[in-house]
């Protein structure tokens, strides 16, 4: 088994959780930013763990046009976004990227955990014309706050123990 990690991320949430999960995969291994996966043969990696940021309810069109590039091979992801992984709207993002992810290759699984949401967003948000599609509503500033301390040891671990089952079937 020769697997290749690789993962989208803009402020380091999503990299960090793709490292700790490196760190306990047994075999032959690569760990790669999306952004020189052109320095790779991707045909050389049968399975694949991708890493994204959660961006309007599922994976950023980075990993979006990276999971469609390719075929017939083993994936499973990591994604991280503000919200709670259990939330209906977490619920959402990992149907839509199982559906992506199952079109053209054989998905094994998929981990969500939340992840701080940049502060410049957070201001943007507050400011016309965002505040009309993305209204700081009580709801959505307790959804940034709870994110605030994410990813942390307790989701590193979460991450590590799902992978480590999910390659031991
Ligand atoms: C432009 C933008 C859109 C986002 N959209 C969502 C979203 O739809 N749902 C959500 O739960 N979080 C959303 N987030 C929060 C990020 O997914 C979250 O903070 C993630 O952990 C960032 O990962 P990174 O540090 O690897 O870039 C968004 C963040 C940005 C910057």
């Amino acid at each position: 088994m020769n697997t290749l990690v690789v993962y989208s991320s803009l402020t380091g949430n999503t990299k960090m959780v793709c490292e700790k999960v490196y760190e306990i995969i047994e075999g032959e291994k690569s760990i790669v930013s999306i952004s020189d996966i052109k320095e790779l043969d991707i045909d050389s990696f049968n399975r694949f763990i991708i890493g994204f940021w959660v961006d309007k309810g599922t994976a950023d069109k980075r990993t979006r046009e990276f999971i469609k590039k390719l075929s017939k091979k083993e994936i499973a992801f990591i994604g991280t976004l503000g919200a709670e992984p259990e939330s209906d709207h977490g619920k959402k993002v990992f149907e839509r990227v199982t559906e992506l992810c199952n079109k053209n290759n054989n998905l094994l699984g998929g981990f969500l955990c939340r992840g701080k949401i940049d502060p410049k967003l957070v201001e943007k948000m507050g400011k016309f014309p965002l505040k009309l599609v993305h209204p700081l509503t009580p709801e959505r500033l307790e959804r940034i706050e709870g994110a605030k301390s994410h990813p942390n040891e307790k989701d590193f671990e979460n991450a590590q123990n799902y992978f480590k089952s999910l390659f031991a079937r």
